[in-house]
């Protein structure tokens, strides 16, 4: 069985499209305040929040991982690497044992995506997928 644990806030909601076509379990990651609509807000707050490290607020989603083998972890890249949102639920939910398949949405700019997702994930997992897309065209 497959979760596909997604989070996307832009007004294209590009990681949905993406966690769309993928046959599984789906789960949103929400943000307990209101999202920003303004990409200019977002990039400063976000932003901010995202190289700060800061701890946000996400709304309980209560998965239950002994049902799932495979992840899929699907969200926009901020400030280059794994958003604060997506960060918050790895940290908040340590699942073992799993097929992970990390897949990003960005604007060109991800050099740091997958480094920074590899802390994020119990050593137990074994990562089978990493992709990007950019825009809505997937490129690797
Ligand atoms: C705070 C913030 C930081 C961003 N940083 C990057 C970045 O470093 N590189 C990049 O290519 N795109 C960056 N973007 C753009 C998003 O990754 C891109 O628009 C993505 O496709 C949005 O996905 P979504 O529609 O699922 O939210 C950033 C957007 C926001 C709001």
């Amino acid at each position: 069985m497959k979760a596909i644990i997604v989070h996307s806030v832009s007004k294209n909601q590009r990681s949905l499209s993406i966690a769309k076509m993928m046959e599984g379990d789906l789960y949103r990651i929400e943000h307990v305040k209101r999202v920003y609509k303004s990409y200019f807000i977002q990039l400063l707050v976000y932003g901010y929040y995202t190289v700060s490290n800061k701890k946000v607020g996400l709304k309980p989603l209560n998965i239950d991982f002994q049902k799932y083998d495979e992840i899929y972890l699907i969200s926009p890249v901020w400030a280059g690497r794994v958003n604060a949102y997506m960060r918050q639920f790895l940290k908040d939910n340590p699942f073992k044992n799993k097929k992970v398949h990390v897949i990003a949405s960005c604007e060109g700019g991800y050099k740091d995506y997958f480094n920074s997702m590899k802390p994020l994930i119990d050593p137990s997992n074994q990562i089978v997928e990493e992709t990007i897309y950019v825009k809505e065209e997937r490129i690797k």
